[in-house]
Formats: structure tokens, C-alpha cells, sequence
């Protein structure tokens, strides 16, 4: 089975499709055969970092005519190893994939026949983004060093944890309507925190102790990028720290990207850094997030051995290549 690797963020614009032409180049020029999926349904442009014209049929065509398979849309990259799942312009960015038309290529997509599948997402934290962030425990979140983008970052994971709670009771049970009456009051503002909500639900019976247990197995893995300087170690803590104690997630780093002008130049030669300059800032940052998630097994923790999630020990890093 393929390993999943969706990307996602709060808010666009924070280098999604970037990280993911070069994070998936980086794997597939370590052995690995890789294919991106461009699932950012409305905005696609994944094909655009990689030099590829959009003529290509993509995933709107498995959304509306399911006679398609999603191996037929494979499109080569021209790199060895690198596929595309184009995205599709047509498809309205809008449109709520309905549930059992994701579950089937959810299912495809594990069924590539690839060592990883990266998912560039749209930006928000619509369902369709939500759920296939959850396709896998270790989904990377991209945010900026700035306190607005940890704070939608945070939101997104919010919504996570509350559609990973929710999915985790069958359709129209008691638990399943309880935990979306909550997710309701809670917009407006309760008292009772969502890991309090949780942890009494799971007084409840079975599944909610399993919807525990899902929460408590959520591993995402942010990806600081545009890094300026030492200091933005405390944004990228102050996510895992709110994530940990309002959600009981553990958030850990997968990654410090310095912000680089040749990025923008990458993307203006539609190459990939990794392939333009391996010795930027950039593409060595991507280097190192691609062999440590390779490294670890799928799920496992990133080897970090640091208390504090190893953000700073990254910051040091990249400031050492730059
Ligand atoms: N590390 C970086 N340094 C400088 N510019 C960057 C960096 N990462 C991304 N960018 C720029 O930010 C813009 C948005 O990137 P993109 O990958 O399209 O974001 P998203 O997919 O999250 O909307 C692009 O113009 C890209 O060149
Ligand atoms: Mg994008």
C-alpha cells in the first residue's frame, strides 16, 4: 500500500504546491517511486511547478465520471520515478466531493502503485481538505512564522479533530449527533473545552473510546516555511502547544524552510528548485524533511530525540546551509 502524504494549511498561499513539487521530486530522486496528486480542486496549479500544461484529464474526471480509474490519470513529470495527478480546472472548487465518490479514490489512491502519494490540498478546512487530511495519521500542516498563520493552522486542526471524533460514530447515532450538537455550540462559544467533550463522550461506550484513541493517534506535522530568523522557534511552538491542550493532539516538526528568492524564480522557470539549485536554502530544507519522513515508518514519530519537538535544533540547521 502506497503512503500518504497530504499537505495542507490554514490559509493559501504559504507554499503548498511548492513544498509538494519539491518534496515529491527529493523522494523520487531518493529511489522512492512518488505520485502527486493535485486534490487542490478549483486553484490547481501543482502542474505549473512542474512544467506540465494543463491538457491533461485530472481528478475531476474520477469526480464526475466514475467509469475512470485513477491510475489512468497518471501523467509523467519528466523526472524519473515523479508522476502527476493533474488537478482539474473544470471541476467548481466549491463542489463537496460527495462522501462515497472520496471513499473510492481514497482507496485508489492507496492502491498506486508507488512507495509515496503526496496530496497538495486546497487551503481551509472544508471537508473535502478534511478528509483527506485524514487519510492518513501524518499529514503535513504548512505554516508561516506569523501568528495568523498558526492560528488558522490551529483552526484547521480544529476541525480535524472534531471531523475525526465525528466520523468515528456510525451515520445518524447518538455519538455522532452529540459530537456535532457540541461542534455547533461550540462555534458560538462554550464552556467546556473539546478535549473535556471528548474525554466524556468516551465515557459513553465503545466507540467513543475509539474516537479517543483515533484522536490520540493524529500525528500531523507542521512545516515551517518563508523561516526569517532564530526567533520563529515560538510561533511554531505555540501551535503544538495549543494543539496539545485544547485538542490533545501532539503536532510535531517535520521541517524549517528558509524563505528564498529562488523560490519565486522556480516557479517563474516552472521547475522545481530541488532540480534548478540543490544547493539553495530551500531545496536543502526540502532534502532533509524528504529523507526524514522517509526514515521514519509510516505513522511512527520523527526521530527527533528532542523534548521540545526539535524545532530549534531544525532552525539551526537551515541557518548552517544558508
Ligand atoms: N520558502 C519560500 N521562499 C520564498 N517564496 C516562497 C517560499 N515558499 C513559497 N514561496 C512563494 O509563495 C507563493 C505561494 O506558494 P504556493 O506553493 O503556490 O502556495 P499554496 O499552494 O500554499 O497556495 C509562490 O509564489 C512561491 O513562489
Ligand atoms: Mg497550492
Amino acid at each position: 500500500m502506497a503512503r500518504l502524504l497530504p499537505i495542507a494549511s490554514g490559509k493559501g498561499g504559504v507554499g503548498k504546491s511548492v513544498i509538494a513539487a519539491n518534496l515529491g521530486l527529493a523522494l523520487a530522486r531518493s529511489g522512492r517511486t512518488v505520485v502527486l496528486v493535485d486534490l487542490d480542486l478549483g486553484g490547481s496549479n501543482l502542474h505549473t511547478c512542474l512544467g506540465i500544461r494543463n491538457r491533461h484529464a485530472g481528478i475531476g474526471a474520477l469526480v464526475w465520471k466514475r467509469e475512470r480509474s485513477l491510475s489512468d490519470l497518471l501523467v509523467e513529470t519528466g523526472y524519473d520515478r515523479l508522476w502527476l495527478v493533474p488537478g482539474d480546472g473544470l471541476l467548481p472548487g466549491t463542489a463537496n466531493i460527495e462522501w462515497f465518490a472520496k471513499k473510492r479514490i481514497l482507496k485508489d489512491l492507496e492502491s498506486l502503485p508507488a512507495d509515496f502519494v503526496v496530496l497538495d490540498l486546497g487551503a481551509g478546512s472544508s471537508y473535502n481538505v478534511v478528509d483527506f487530511f485524514l487519510a492518513s495519521s501524518e499529514g503535513l500542516v504548512v505554516i508561516r512564522p506569523e501568528i495568523t498563520s498558526v492560528l488558522n493552522a490551529y483552526a484547521f486542526l480544529k476541525t480535524v479533530a472534531f471531523r475525526a471524533l465525528s466520523r468515528s460514530f456510525p451515520d445518524r447515532s447518538p455519538g455522532r449527533a452529540a459530537v456535532n450538537e457540541f461542534a455547533a455550540v461550540k462555534n458560538e462559544g462554550s464552556g467546556l473545552s473539546f478535549l473535556d467533550f471528548a474525554r466524556e463522550l468516551s465515557a459513553g461506550g465503545p466507540g467513543a473510546a475509539t474516537a479517543l484513541e483515533r484522536l490520540a493517534a493524529l500525528r500531523p506535522r507542521a512545516v515551517m516555511n518563508m523561516g526569517r530568523e532564530p526567533g520563529d522557534a515560538e510561533l511554531g511552538y505555540r501551535l503544538r502547544d495549543i494543539s496539545a491542550k485544547n485538542l490533545g493532539i501532539s503536532v510535531e516538526f517535520a521541517g524549517y524552510l528558509l524563505e528564498d528568492p529562488a523560490v519565486g524564480a522556480s516557479v517563474g522557470a516552472r521547475r522545481p528548485l530541488l532540480d534548478l539549485d540543490p544547493a539553495s536554502p530551500f531545496a536543502r530544507g526540502i532534502s532533509a524533511v524528504a529523507s526524514r519522513l522517509a526514515a521514519a515508518p509510516a505513522g511512527a514519530a520523527l526521530a527527533l530525540d528532542d523534548p521540545d519537538g526539535g524545532l530549534e535544533r531544525l532552525i539551526d540547521e537551515a541557518g548552517g546551509e544558508a
